[in-house]
């Protein structure tokens, strides 16, 4: 795993989208793996910023959404479908026949799941995915408990979940209790992995995720499995990390180095 620390969220953020911008130059048809909530609002207006002030191209790249709560429409407000319309489609030249987002409304979910991992495989495969984090170490709507070979499925959110996202509601009782979404093994086989993570209320669970042990109880754990993973991290939530100095020093040294290393260096 590879630890970027930074002192401020906006730079994360900009970390994050010159690994993306790097990867459409070498291969504009790349496949981008994309997540919703607060944390890559800001990743997403830099790629924003990029597409409008330098042409950032957008026109061969498919997308596939991590997931989606059951029962919203695509034209509701609190639906991912509508934050990633109002966040990034409708400001970039994606194609919106190249866009998938995990469907709340599908008759049989069951179905809809295989689709979802097949177009995945017949996409190429994910190039990058982008990650968060939730308060109880999920990846996408992993709770904890997932399997960590678990793929595309319906799942029910946790109490803590429910919680941690009716802020965006106007009561608990409206957040939806279940979500269709990718696996921990669907994200794992990703080629490349961003985790962001801002804010002190991140700390522990971040801190869990990278340096504890590899469990189920925090799928985002699952990540240290992977052989491609950069996690962007401002300082609150990088605090909790035993082994933060030594993640500053591996990227000071690469920088100073091996320049070509750092290959998103910003
Ligand atoms: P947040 O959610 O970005 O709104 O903190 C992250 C998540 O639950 O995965």
């Amino acid at each position: 795993m590879e630890v970027i620390i930074t002192k401020t969220t906006d730079e994360a953020s900009a970390f994050a989208a010159e690994i993306i911008e790097r990867k459409l130059m070498s291969k504009p048809t790349a496949v981008l793996g994309l997540a919703t909530g607060s944390t890559p609002l800001g990743l997403y207006k830099e790629l924003v910023k990029r597409h409008r002030e330098k042409g950032l191209d957008f026109s061969k790249v498919t997308t596939f959404n991590l997931d989606e709560y059951i029962g919203l429409s695509p034209s509701h407000p609190q639906s991912y479908r509508y934050f990633m319309e109002e966040n990034l489609f409708k400001h970039i030249n994606v194609p919106a026949g190249a866009i998938h987002v995990p469907y709340g409304h599908a008759d049989s979910v069951l179905d809809f799941c295989a689709w979802y991992e097949d177009e995945i495989k017949r996409s190429g495969g994910i190039d990058i995915q982008i990650l968060g984090i939730g308060g109880d170490g999920h990846i996408a709507f992993n709770e904890p408990g997932s399997s960590l070979g678990s793929r595309t499925r319906l799942k029910t959110l946790t109490e803590q979940t429910i919680r941690d996202n009716a802020r965006f509601f106007s009561s608990m009782d409206e957040v939806p209790r279940f979500a269709i979404t990718m696996g921990v093994g669907t994200i794992l086989e990703a080629r490349q992995i961003i985790l962001l993570a801002f804010g002190a209320s991140k700390a522990d669970i971040i801190a869990e995720a990278i340096e504890g042990p590899v469990t189920s109880q925090v799928t985002a754990s699952a990540l240290q499995l992977h052989p491609d993973v950069t996690v962007c991290l401002d300082q609150p939530a990088a605090a909790k990390l035993k082994r933060a100095d030594y993640y500053r020093w591996v990227f000071e040294q690469k920088r100073r180095l091996v320049p070509s290393l750092v290959s998103r260096a910003s």
